[in-house]
């Protein structure tokens, strides 16, 4: 979609088996600053290991996955994991909210995580734009399936990544807390330059990104 300087994220020639079954062969892909791609597919086709192969949480069988230009094949693990802190906001299908932590502290942990000072008006800033003012108290067991939700979302923002990647980031929301949702995740990543690669059920959503891509048989049309 653009020039190979600007690709943000990139998979060249990917392939991927899990339990014996090939979900992806030979998969190309490729992203840019301010450009939004929505992955539809059904269920089981592969786009949770999709992005985890993106978020260099999987490693694949073949081909490439590259960061700003830089393959994740040449890092050590603990490089790699300290560049996703700074490369990758991730909103993970299961949001993976630490319980024992209120949301305000679980927004902040990666900036922690990452030795960073810890600007607790832009955690709040980013709860607030969530629709999540009064919240930032609460731990997660004390928080509905979608107010999760969106706070792995303001948790994905926080560190303000160049790539962000969004699993069914709306898929626990009703239909107004879905498009704020969205809504905030566009517009940061358009203030932020950054890319945005998220996957959703919902055509209604996928039509508000850039590009729409189906994943489906292994390939991605
Ligand atoms: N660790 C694993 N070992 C073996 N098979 C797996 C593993 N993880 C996922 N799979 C299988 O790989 C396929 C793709 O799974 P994946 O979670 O990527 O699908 P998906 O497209 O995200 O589905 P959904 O829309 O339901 O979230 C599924 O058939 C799943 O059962
Ligand atoms: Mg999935």
């Amino acid at each position: 979609m653009n020039s190979v300087s600007e690709n943000l994220l990139a998979l060249h020639n990917t392939s991927k088996s899990l339990g014996g079954v090939r979900l992806f062969t030979g998969l190309d892909f490729s992203i840019g600053p301010r450009e939004s791609v929505a992955i539809l597919g059904e269920s089981g086709s592969g786009k949770s290991t999709l992005l985890h192969l993106m978020a260099g949480l999987e490693r694949p069988d073949q081909g490439e996955v590259l960061w700003l230009g830089q393959n994740l094949q040449t890092m050590s693990d603990d490089v790699l994991a300290m560049r996703r802190l700074h490369n990758i906001g991730l909103v993970f299908q299961a949001y993976y909210l630490m319980p024992h932590l209120n949301a305000q502290q679980n927004v902040e942990l990666p900036l922690l995580l990452a030795g960073q000072k810890v600007d607790h008006g832009w955690a709040a800033h980013l709860l607030e734009q969530v629709g999540l003012p009064d919240k930032g108290h609460r731990k997660p067991g004390e928080l509905s399936g979608g107010e999760q939700q969106r706070v792995a979302i303001a948790r994905a923002l926080v560190m303000k990544p160049p790539i962000v990647l969004a699993d069914e980031p709306t898929g626990n929301l009703d239909e107004k807390n879905a498009e704020i949702a969205l809504e905030v995740l566009l517009e940061s990543c358009q203030q932020a330059r950054a890319a945005l690669v998220l996957v959703t059920h919902s055509q209604h959503i996928a039509l508000q990104l850039d590009q729409q891509l189906n994943l489906a048989h292994g390939s991605l049309t």
